[in-house]
């Protein structure tokens, strides 16, 4: 397995282009099960989970290609994927699979709603809570579905095809907002998404399977509707920068020092996170061509946050930016409400040197001078790049293994922060 060796203590200058979005991605490809045509993406990232829905894509029929390099293009441009679902050969979305990756869970949406039949594996994924499916079951009831729970698979049917409906969430759910505004573009009828996720990533499947001629109105509030179409055609789109790459490594900036543009970024996808670094002294400014994120090498003002749904500070950053408060001039609170298991990083942290104190939802934090490089265990996505961004901080050596996670979805990490003159290298284990 590999891992990431970090030499601390380099300030970051230069420039990093943000990738397209995972989350965007993921959702906008299990789309392409909707239509037999074909479905162009661009600024795909180059991710192990975007590898990993292909697989599960292909196995339901979905062809693929991805374009070659163009003229002008550098290697950490996106890729584009071409998907076209001609004819759905199998419906059964299987354990080896959707066990490696939750999101796979939402071609269930897509099965069902086209194929009026799916079974797809109760998912796996991260280990940061027990991350269940009850949303997604109340919401394909909602909409005629019959379901049932066999052998660890959810079996839904839907033999005269999806009717449209009212679907109330009890708390926001990106997953479960993607999965039934996806399943509700094919039935028959309208229907209602109340206390729908506002998360940028669903207001880009919204624009996407508008272009594939879904009707769909209200996508970025909590109250989605969708008017059910015949069919859904092909179409091309280009998915949205990703905000919790751009969030990750101007955090990485507000700990080290120095001056970076984000190329690509979009100011307006994570507003309540750069708010909060502005809080701890990072000076943040909008450009034509991205986000400056410039610290001039005074101290680490703390910050207190807690993690809501969008538009509130992300969960997916949290991580991170408690690698940063730890070494901040003072004491910050850090509460975490969407999962329940989402401080593994602490530890870790700690073995830097870092001060964290956990008490049920609230780590407290409490800023040192000095971490110092240590071998740490990546735990889940997130979490991995927290201790990279410690790592930049820390005097001397840390080494993170199981890097596998961070692959899942921060692309080409060592190389863009090469780039901006950090001292990090991956080791091939
Ligand atoms: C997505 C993101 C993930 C992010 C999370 C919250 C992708 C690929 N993943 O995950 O990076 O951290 O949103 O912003 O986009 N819940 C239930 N029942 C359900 C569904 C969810 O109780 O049926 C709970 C979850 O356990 C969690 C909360 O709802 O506590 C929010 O989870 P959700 O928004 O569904 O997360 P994901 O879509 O899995």
């Amino acid at each position: 397995m590999d891992s990431i060796k970090v030499t601390g203590g380099a300030e970051l200058n230069g420039i990093i282009p943000i990738s397209g979005a995972k989350n965007a991605a993921l959702p906008l490809m299990i789309a392409s099960l909707l239509t037999d045509e074909t479905l162009t993406l661009s600024n795909v990232p180059r991710l192990r989970d975007v590898a990993q829905l292909m697989q599960i894509l292909s196995n339901h029929g979905v062809d693929y290609s991805v374009n070659g390099k163009r003229t002008g293009q550098d290697d950490l441009a996106g890729q584009t994927l071409n998907l076209t679902a001609r004819e759905i050969v199998d419906t059964t979305a299987p354990y080896e699979l959707v066990s490696k990756m939750r999101a796979s869970f939402w071609v269930v949406g897509p099965l069902i709603a086209r194929m009026h039949e799916a079974r797809v594996s109760l998912p796996g994924g991260c280990a940061i809570g027990t991350r269940p499916v009850d949303f997604f079951i109340q919401g394909l009831e909602a909409l005629g579905a019959d379901i049932e729970i066999e052998g660890g698979y959810v079996v839904v049917k839907a033999p005269g095809g999806l009717i449209g409906g009212r679907v109330e969430f009890p708390r926001v759910s990106v997953g479960a907002t993607h999965t039934i505004m996806m399943a509700a573009t094919l039935a028959k009828g309208e229907t209602e998404i109340v206390n729908a996720a506002r998360e940028p990533e669903v207001v880009d499947l919204a624009r996407c399977l508008k272009a594939m001629g879904a009707k769909i109105e209200g996508e970025g509030t909590s109250t989605i509707r969708i008017q059910g179409v015949p069919r859904l055609h092909g179409a091309h789109h280009a998915v949205v920068p990703d905000r919790i790459e751009t969030g990750t490594y101007a955090m990485a900036v507000a700990i080290t020092g120095g001056d970076v543009l984000l190329q690509g970024a979009r100011t307006d996808l994570l507003e309540s996170a750069l708010d909060t670094l502005r809080q701890t002294g990072a000076e943040i400014t909008a450009t034509d061509e991205g986000l400056k994120v410039y610290r001039n090498g005074n101290g680490i003002q703390p910050a207190d946050v807690t993690t809501e749904p969008f538009p509130g500070f992300p969960t997916d950053l949290q991580a991170q930016f408690m690698a940063l408060m730890t070494k901040a001039g003072g004491k910050s609170r850090i509460t975490e409400t969407i999962f329940e298991n989402r401080f593994m990083h602490v530890q870790e942290l700690a073995r830097l040197g870092a001060q964290i104190a956990i008490d049920g939802r609230t780590a407290t934090v409490e800023g040192v001078s000095t971490l110092r490089g240590a071998p740490v265990m990546a735990t889940d996505l997130r979490a991995s790049v927290s201790l990279v961004i410690a790592g930049l901080a820390a005097e001397g050596e840390t080494t993170v293994s199981r890097v596998y996670h961070l692959d899942r979805g921060f692309e080409r990490l060592e190389d863009k922060l090469t780039r901006c003159g950090a001292q990090i290298q991956r080791i091939s284990g």
